[in-house]
């Protein structure tokens, strides 16, 4: 892969000694189809309202890639489009769960989730994730049981999982499906990260087990970098839901952006092979993580099986993320802000060339070796 530093978030946020491995946005450019697209749409001056054709677009595109890539049959007539996944899941909070019912958050998991919750309104009901005998972090089943039966009606399912890379199987997903409906709640499934799986693992959608009780929301924007542009898709497989969502979001108040529709609909159509590269790329890039970060004495990790950040844990060190910027002169992201159990885990970026990654890593180790 082509490595580009071009600047953005990742590359300007710092200064300039700082190596970057935090927010997550890959360093592999653009694939060729989107590029193609944007140039096209700039040409034609397309920068005014989204408008049908672009929708329709992105929905036949996004449901082709999903039904090719993941097996998953979704009628494109279920996309509806929202300008984040974060907001997405927020308004899928507030007009499609109880009013008032408290939401579960499965830690550590993405930050910003904290937040979307609070700010629709809702209290979170956290449920800490222990690690299984290989340092897998899966679901405490029970836990969720006891949150649903004090109030809950909806978990934000992440999966796969920011920041523990983990890509959970259709028992897993399934078993959790069935506690949350035997309490008439409703799985929210951020499936942003579908895209990213090694091999070894499959992405399981999880409402192609439970097209009623999970409503999906997802995007192109970590599988092709595309997050500033503003398009995530509403996959809303149940009938009454989109009832409700039609009444509520006419076209013109979605918020989401006419290029991301534009480019989301390039990936999701003819970005594949790209998608295969960075794939190819990654899986090199997280032989090098694990040859550094496993076994090394009061660090866990486990292997990422999706998504391109790797978590570990670091005993005695206080407080890693700020010692790392400090000492080291490399960002990562993590701490608490993941969950009440997450103050001593670093969740490092490894989108980036290997020689960038070796850097990062060196300074990892010298920091808390
Ligand atoms: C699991 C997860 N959900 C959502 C997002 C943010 O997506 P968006 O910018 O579309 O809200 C991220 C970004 O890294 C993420 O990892």
């Amino acid at each position: 892969m082509s490595v580009d530093r071009p600047g953005g978030l990742k590359w300007s946020y710092y200064d300039d000694d700082v190596l970057a491995a935090w927010v997550a946005e890959m360093d592999f450019g653009l694939a060729p189809a989107i590029t193609a697209a944007l140039h096209d749409a700039v040409d034609r001056g397309l920068t005014g309202y989204p408008y049908p054709d672009a929708g329709d677009a992105l929905a036949e595109a996004a449901t082709g890639f999903w039904a090719r890539r993941f097996g998953w049959e979704v009628d494109p007539g279920f996309v509806y489009p929202a300008p984040d996944v974060v907001t997405g899941v927020r308004r899928v909070i507030e007009h499609l769960t109880p009013p008032g019912s408290p939401v579960v958050l499965h830690t550590p998991v993405y930050f910003p989730f904290f937040d979307m919750v609070r700010m629709a309104g809702r209290s979170i009901i956290e449920v800490p994730s222990p690690r299984d005998a290989t340092g897998r972090y899966v679901l405490d089943l029970d836990a969720i049981h006891d949150a649903f039966a004090a109030g809950a009606r909806s978990i934000v399912l992440c999966n796969p999982w920011n920041p523990t890379g983990r890509v959970m199987g259709t028992e897993e997903i399934g078993d959790l499906i069935e506690l949350a409906k035997r309490f008439g709640g409703r799985v929210i499934s951020d499936e942003i990260h579908g895209p990213i799986v090694f091999d070894g693992h499959h992405h399981v959608p999880a409402a192609a087990i439970d097209p009623e009780t999970v409503v999906t929301v997802t995007a192109a924007s970590k599988g092709w970098k595309l997050p500033g542009l503003k398009a995530a898709q509403v996959v809303l497989t149940s009938e009454s839901d989109r009832a409700i969502w039609e009444e509520a979001f006419t076209p013109e108040k979605t918020g989401v952006g006419t290029f991301g529709l534009i480019a989301s609909a390039a990936a999701y159509a003819e970005g594949e092979e790209w998608l295969d590269a960075v794939m190819r790329q990654l899986t090199t890039n997280r032989a090098l993580v694990t040859e550094r970060l496993s076994g090394m004495p009061g660090v866990t990790y486990a292997e990422p099986e999706g998504t391109y950040l790797a978590w570990a844990t670091v005993e005695g060190m206080g407080d890693p993320v700020e010692r790392l910027l400090t000492e080291g002169r490399v960002a990562v992201s993590g701490g608490a802000g993941f969950g009440s159990t997450a103050g001593n885990g670093i969740r490092i970026n490894f989108a980036t060339d290997p020689e960038t990654l070796t850097a990062i890593l060196d300074r990892i180790v010298a920091t808390i070796g």
